[in-house]
């Protein structure tokens, strides 16, 4: 699905350099580079604060607990969505409120979210998935008059770019009170391992959030709160440095790509390709179809069998998992969510794609559907 040795050779005299200076140093903890990336992500996002954590998870759980959230207060999150989501809710006590998605761009939207709001909902919880951002303009405001805290989950879209109505625009993440971000090596800003990071423009968020993060301490030995430990090793951030000056070149590949597919896939009726949003840009973490007519499972076995590996992200709602049944009463169900975890799958797609391996992959998905004409 992604090319990490490929992307890693065209940079390795650098990347080798800045992990070797760190051992060297054996600064592992909090070292110089730590700060270095910090300081960079905060001008390349246009945000006041990053505060660089562990990885994707901690950071939407440290997130929730910076906003004092407490147990039984309900938090509207997608039902499509990663895991980490709506795991970390739970695992605090909060209740996750889930809502059924735009079945074109695979996000939330302000009319999924508007009538579960109750009394007790105190956040809500966009995933801007795939790369390409929730449509912020319009929950932002419904978060406003509902007193709600916004937290942008941009694990998936590091580098996407919103587009208000009066023109102003800004990076996903820092619309929101907080932001949090994955640096798991296959995301779009990827580390040699974990690592993760939140955002926020809010002085007073970013100093609990840098005191949660790290055992609820300013001071060494002085415990204000209860805290976790979740700290970006000094190599991954060394790492993150270096990847953050390729970030535009990665996200124009990643665009090449998907470009590529889009016109190989243009006028398929068999096919949605993904709908690009006139209010966001689409750094395309992945390439998600919709295959129609009940044939995700088959195209997907067909590639596989020519070597074409493909994901589906992701093919059970979050309601139905057993952990998470709890939240939802007997026979609950969201309709484009199902119809999405039946439908949608995710090509190659990264930062070193050439153009005879998009060809080979499109025409083989095009391969597929000829094939079964055939046959029928
Ligand atoms: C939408 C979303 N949120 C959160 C995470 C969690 O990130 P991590 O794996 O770094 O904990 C991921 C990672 O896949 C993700 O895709």
């Amino acid at each position: 699905m992604v090319d990490l040795q490929g992307q890693y050779s065209k940079i390795s005299n650098e990347i080798d350099e800045a992990v070797l200076s760190t051992i060297r140093s054996a600064s592992f903890i909090n070292g110089p580079s730590v700060v270095s990336f910090k300081k960079s992500l905060e001008d390349f996002l246009s945000v006041e604060h990053v505060i660089p954590c562990a990885n994707g998870t901690d950071a939407l759980q440290i997130a929730l607990m910076a906003l004092e959230l407490k147990p039984g207060d309900e938090i509207i999150v997608p039902s499509f969505t990663y895991v980490a989501t709506v795991e970390v809710i739970s695992l605090l006590g909060l209740i996750p409120v889930m809502a059924d998605v735009d079945e074109h761009t695979f996000n939330l939207t302000a009319s999924n979210i508007l009538p579960l709001i109750t009394n007790n909902t105190k956040a809500v919880v966009p995933v801007h998935l795939y790369g390409q951002s929730a449509d912020m303009e319009p929950i932002l405001e419904i978060a406003k008059e509902h007193n709600l805290f916004v937290i942008e989950d941009n694990a998936q879209a590091v580098g996407a770019t919103y587009r208000f109505s009066n023109g102003i625009e800004m990076k996903t993440g820092t619309m929101g009170h907080i932001g949090t971000t994955s640096f798991f090596p296959s995301k779009n800003l990827g580390c040699f391992g974990d690592g993760g990071a939140l955002m926020t423009r809010d002085s007073f968020l970013a100093s609990k959030i840098q005191m949660i993060a790290n055992h609820g301490q300013i001071k060494k030995y002085h415990h204000e709160v209860t805290g976790v430990n979740s700290r970006l090793d000094t190599i991954q951030a060394a790492v993150l440095d270096i990847k953050l000056k390729y970030l535009g070149e990665y996200i124009a590949s990643r665009n090449t790509m998907a470009s590529f597919y889009d016109d190989a896939f243009s006028g398929m009726q068999e096919l949605e390709v993904p709908l690009r949003a006139s209010y966001s840009d689409h750094v395309f973490h992945q390439y998600t179809l919709k295959v129609k007519n009940g044939q995700r499972d088959n195209l997907k076995a067909y590639l596989g069998d020519l070597g074409i590996p493909t994901m589906v992200y992701y093919p059970i709602p979050l309601y139905m998992q057993n952990a998470f049944k709890k939240y939802v009463p007997l026979g609950f169900r969201l309709s484009i969510t199902e119809e999405l975890c039946q439908s949608v799958l995710s090509l190659p797609i990264h930062t070193e794609g050439n153009y005879d391996e998009m060809r080979y992959i499109s025409d083989s998905v095009k391969g597929f559907f000829k094939n079964k004409l055939l046959n029928e």
